[in-house]
């Protein structure tokens, strides 16, 4: 071990950079992106609040409850603020910050910065501009375009799955809906520099990438040159192309609108071995009614002529979805079409919320708007259901054998905790050897939200040899 020459150069100062992120995966990505672009500033990941310079809040907008904790979560930070001398410093990021920047900074002025969600490559200007004391700490336009060519190619990764950004914005207007107002309009990243990034992830030891958008399956994009066929490419020429990447095991795309589910999509569920079988198409209402009236642009007979055609082409799909309950106008005989439709489709998995009436979009406007109470038990009743059948789904695969790709420790001393194919989390005891990769393992037994499983004795024996 030689000693450090006196003459070296000086380390440029590390800072702690601490990132909260909420809502949806969109958000999860946007957050390793924010932390791609200030490592350059010297800006490295720490896990506490009390370690950082720096800390982002980067925000969601869907409901009203997912808005309200940023205002509360900020007044703690300001307490911490001052605490820490005025050195930490407080940046809102995120659909919040889009929707309601100006509003942010007047009710607290403890915050520095405010950058919308296809501006955070700005990041780094605005930081010195904070220091400066001078310039616009506010950044929400849309240049989504721009920023994807803007951020950095190199990719911090942390574990075999990732996400992927393909698509950004919303041109769908669901009467319900923030995401049209705060990420705009919808745009397809090229193939180019999806494929150079999925490339990058791959080199990195990534083995599932995630194909994310706000309406993924409405991709698509120029041919690449070397493609004989021409023309435009939609999200499954896309997955084809992606799965032909080495080191790419798994591939899945969320979230999907049933409007964009191609005969082409489809087809690659049933061509695609990486592929996974596991579909998150959102439906919100079993009425035909409530669906006009969300301009959903389907009724539910489309959507279930969709799932029909899914599963012949992957009929062991696990199907995922989204409820809205209690929208306005939503009758008695509504609800009970949408439990109809739950019945009849059978899901894995759901997300279900009620409906939340957020500022500038038509529903909130909407006469006949469901008492809470409503909402309430229509929530509880669904999810009863939604429940049971989550539990009969996992319950099913007892005794199956699976591919389990391992991501990170479970809650138990020496377990690891990992996704099969249809996206059920697995866990498995002595299995801290296991995180990274993919195994088979033998599922033992069930619950609503999970799998417990037994490495499969072949693939324990070459632990043990190697
Ligand atoms: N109220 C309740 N749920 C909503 N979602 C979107 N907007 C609202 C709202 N105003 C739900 C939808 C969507 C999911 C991401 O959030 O189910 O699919
Ligand atoms: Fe919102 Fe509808 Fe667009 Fe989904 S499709 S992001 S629910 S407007």
């Amino acid at each position: 071990m030689g000693e450090t020459p006196l003459n070296s150069p000086a380390q440029p100062a590390t800072k702690g950079l601490f990132i909260k992120t909420y809502g949806c995966q969109m958000n999860v990505y946007d957050s390793e992106r924010m932390k791609d672009v200030l490592k350059p500033l010297g800006y490295a990941p720490v896990d506490t609040l009390d370690a950082a310079d720096l800390v982002v809040l980067n925000t969601c907008h869907i409901r009203e409850k997912a808005t309200e904790k940023v205002f509360s979560e900020l007044g703690r930070l300001k307490e911490l603020k001052e605490e820490s001398g005025g050195r930490l410093r407080i940046a809102v990021a995120g659909c919040v910050a889009q929707a309601e920047g100006g509003e942010i900074l007047r009710r607290q002025p403890a915050v520095d910065l405010v950058v919308g969600p296809q501006s955070y490559h700005r990041l780094p200007e605005m930081i010195a501009r904070m220091a400066r004391k001078t310039g616009d700490i506010l950044e929400t336009d849309f240049a989504a375009e721009e920023k994807f060519d803007a951020l950095p190619r190199a990719r911090q990764v942390d574990g075999p799955s990732a996400f992927l950004s393909v698509q950004e914005g919303c041109d769908k207007f669901c009467t319900f809906c923030v995401v049209p107002y705060t990420r705009g309009a919808e745009f397809s990243r090229g193939v180019d520099a999806i494929v150079s990034e999925a490339r990058e992830l791959a080199r990195q030891g990534v083995s599932e990438i995630v194909l994310i958008g706000q309406n993924v399956n409405a991709w698509h994009g120029a041919a690449p040159s070397g493609d004989g066929r021409g023309g435009e490419w939609r999200l499954g020429d896309l997955i084809r192309h992606v799965a032909r990447i080495g080191g790419v095991e798994r591939i899945r795309y969320t979230t999907s609108h049933p409007r964009d589910m191609s005969d082409d999509l489809i087809e690659a569920h049933a061509e695609v071995d990486a592929l996974s079988p596991f579909l998150h198409l959102p439906v919100q209402s079993g009425s035909d009614r409530i669906l006009k009236a969300m301009n959903r642009q389907h009724t539910a007979a489309d959507y279930l002529r969709i799932v029909e055609k899914v599963r012949a082409a992957r009929p062991d799909i696990a199907m995922a979805s989204d409820f809205i309950v209690g929208f306005p106008g939503e009758s008695e005989k509504d609800f009970e079409e949408t439990l109809a439709l739950v019945r009849e489709v059978g899901f894995a998995q759901a997300y279900s919320f009620k409906y939340s009436p957020r500022p500038g979009t038509p529903a909130a406007s909407m006469s006949l708007q469901v008492d809470e109470r409503v909402k309430d038990e229509r929530l509880a009743r669904l999810q009863g259901l939604l429940r049971n059948q989550a539990t009969a789904f996992n319950q099913a695969s007892v005794g199956r054998k699976l591919d389990v790709l391992f991501t990170r420790e479970g809650k138990l001393e020496g377990q690891a905790l990992g996704y099969s194919p249809y996206m059920q989390p697995v866990h498995v005891a002595d299995g801290a050897h296991l995180i990274g990769r993919m195994a088979r393992v033998e599922i033992v037994a069930a619950t609503m939200t999970s799998l417990s499983g037994q490495l499969l004795a072949a693939e324990a024996r070459i632990e043990v040899s190697a």
